[in-house]
């Protein structure tokens, strides 16, 4: 949600600039900014849209310096305008920055700012920030401070900081000051990157690849210093502190679309691998069990368990659900998923014993980290499923699982799905092992785990059936999705991802409550995708089906291969390899990512940078 990028050093800091913009632009797209320090002034370039378009727009009006900031947004407050992207500038210029997250208590301060005489330009929250460290240098200047030493500079940041309530990751800038970069941190993500005679500014670490491999990630509350040679960190409480420096995750930097026409569409392919990649070196064939390597917490306190709550967003929280049947099958443990945004504010009796996981593709969602934190100040052991290396959730929670998918661009999440549901099946299986499931049990799901990669290659066939499929349903309005027991949560995320991508209306059902309200919808007009592979359930389903046709509503089935029961029934059906029930949201998942890609496709929307949408939501 919104990506800065910040740089001082020696190089021309735009084209830098651009590039991090361009690697960050998952994080929101309304529009786009940079800038820089040019010959003592501060010149901005900002435009709605695309960081292409504002690429364009430095082409035809270059900037140069080796100071700078950027910014690419997801608009919260004021519409997507020119005038509303960043960077924004305070008082008369002497301070420009960049903001992600929101400043909650902006409405008063903006009055407060008037009131001393400050002209707002912009609908933002943000511009109070800039105008209000403008006022507290001033404020500084006038309490005996000296307007060209760069402390007062710090210190009317310091000041600034104090009266925000929200949240903020900024990147600030003064004219006055031609290399000191500033980055400050409550809530949005910030990382450091360490070269030699120049530093770098991001919301997370991708623009700093290949420039860098040393980082630091700086936590709530802390502020960079920056200049071509130093870097000053500092605590809002505890002042002066030592950076502490790890290896950035080169990993990040396989962002190559390579043969593919969209992000979504490689990412759906790499599923046979980025399912492998969770199951690597986690399985202990002699014990019937699988292995973890950073839960952090002993064999007796993870068998003294007695609930387990995964909290998370979108499509993490469906993984949640799959989550949800498989352990409490295997580990006969209650396990309940709570949407984060819920979670944070409520209340919920927990018991001493309960573990939460928050599942999370990132490792920034704001809820997600917010109900992490609850959970933990309570003093519930919390551990993530991430698979950001070095995000938020991953530094701050007191153990975990990576899930080692490789960077996810699209914005609709797909092998980040499969992954999840991939490493709570192994954690049902390490739990299900220290109580009840026997060792050939154990042995049984081992063996079919690791033959899924495979099993997904296999499912992935199916895409010239859904190409067509898509082309048949791509101007219908309305569709349902339809599934019970593990394969509800598909039908969900199904729907989900047909929303997300293609505009159109989807609802996602258990099969058999359809008919408590979603059967008044059906018509010839609203086709149904039933999620019905083999399994004790399928006759239920095939009646379900039968009402759906019975009222002349279309049916797109995602059956197995070899079922006939469907043949006579479904408008259309796409095959998939028959796999055991528990192990069927990782097949199922692939035709429904497939057939929303396909649809999204036909109606000519933007499949990787939807409308509206973002990779990372780092807002309430
Ligand atoms: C956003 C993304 C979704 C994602 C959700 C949760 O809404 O567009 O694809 O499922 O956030 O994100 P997380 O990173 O916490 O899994």
């Amino acid at each position: 949600m919104c990506g800065i990028v910040g740089y001082v050093g020696y190089r021309e800091a735009t084209d830098l600039l651009l590039e991090g913009l361009f690697r960050l632009e998952y994080r929101g797209y309304d529009s786009a900014g940079v800038a820089v320090l040019n010959g003592g002034e501060i010149s901005v370039r900002k435009k709605a849209g695309r960081v292409h378009e504002l690429a364009k727009l430095v082409d035809a009006n270059p900037v140069h310096g080796c100071l700078g900031i950027g910014h690419t947004r997801w608009a919260t407050h004021g519409e997507t305008t020119d005038i509303n992207s960043h960077p924004h500038v305070g008082g008369n210029g002497e301070v420009v920055l960049v903001h992600n997250g929101v400043i909650e208590n902006y409405t008063s301060l903006r009055t407060f700012l008037q009131e001393h005489g400050f002209v707002f330009r912009t609908a933002t929250d943000s511009e109070v920030i800039a105008h209000l460290i403008s006022y507290h240098f001033t404020e500084q200047t006038e309490q005996g401070g000296d307007p060209k030493n760069s402390a007062t500079a710090i210190k009317a940041v310091e000041a600034t900081l104090k009266r925000l309530k929200g949240t903020y990751g900024l990147g600030i800038i003064f004219q006055e000051f031609p290399k000191m970069l500033i980055g400050a941190r409550a809530g949005s993500p910030l990382v450091v990157g360490i070269g030699q005679g120049e530093y770098f500014l991001a919301s997370d670490a991708s623009p700093l690849v290949g420039y860098t491999e040393e980082v630091v990630y700086l936590s709530d509350h802390e502020m960079a210093i920056l200049s071509p040679d130093s870097f000053e960190l500092l605590h809002r409480d505890s002042g002066a502190l030592s950076p502490s420096i790890q290896t950035i995750d080169q990993v990040a930097a396989d962002v190559d679309l390579g043969d593919f026409e969209h992000y979504m569409l490689k990412e759906i392919f790499e599923q046979p691998q980025t399912i492998e990649n969770a199951m690597r070196g986690r399985f202990d064939e002699d014990e019937a069990t699988a292995k973890f390597g950073g839960l952090n917490l002993d064999p007796q306190q993870l068998r003294r368990i007695d609930r387990v709550v995964l909290t998370a967003c979108g499509t993490s929280w469906h993984a949640g659900l799959v989550g949800e049947y498989l352990l409490e099958e295997f580990a006969r443990i209650p396990t309940e998923v709570e949407y984060a945004s819920e979670l944070r504010y409520r209340n919920p009796p927990l018991t001493d014993n309960t573990m939460v996981f928050a599942i999370t593709q990132s490792g920034e969602t704001a809820d997600t980290l917010a109900a992490m934190r609850e959970c933990k100040r309570k003093g519930h052991p919390t551990l993530a499923i991430c698979n950001v290396v070095g995000s938020t959730i991953a530094r701050e929670a007191d153990g975990g699982i990576y899930l080692h998918a490789g960077p996810e661009i699209g914005v609709a999440s797909t092998k980040a799905f499969t992954s999840q549901v991939t490493v709570l099946t192994l954690l049902a299986l390490y739990l299900g092992r220290m109580r009840h499931l026997s060792y050939p049990a154990g042995q049984r799901l081992i063996h079919q785990l690791k033959s899924m990669p495979e099993i997904i290659r296999k499912s992935l066939d199916c895409f010239e059936t859904v190409k067509n499929v898509a082309q048949k349903y791509s101007e219908f309005s309305n569709f349902l999705y339809l599934g019970r027991l593990h394969n509800f949560p598909v039908a969900l995320e199904g729907a989900l991802k047909l929303k997300e991508i293609s505009y159109i209306h989807a609802e996602g059902y258990p099969a058999a409550e359809m008919k408590h309200g979603p059967i008044a919808l059906v018509d010839e007009v609203t086709p149904s995708v039933f999620v019905i592979p083999r399994g004790g359930i399928h006759p239920k389903v095939i009646s379900n089906m039968e009402e759906v046709k019975a009222r002349r509503g279309p049916v797109i089935a995602i059956a197995c291969e070899g079922d006939t029961k469907v043949d006579n029934l479904a408008d259309d059906i796409i095959r998939v390899p028959d796999v055991e029930e528990y192990l069927q949201p990782l097949v199922t998942a692939i035709p429904l990512q497939l057939l929303a890609y396909q649809i999204a496709v036909v109606r000519g929307c933007n499949v990787d940078r939807p409308r509206n949408l973002a990779k990372s939501v780092t807002v309430e």
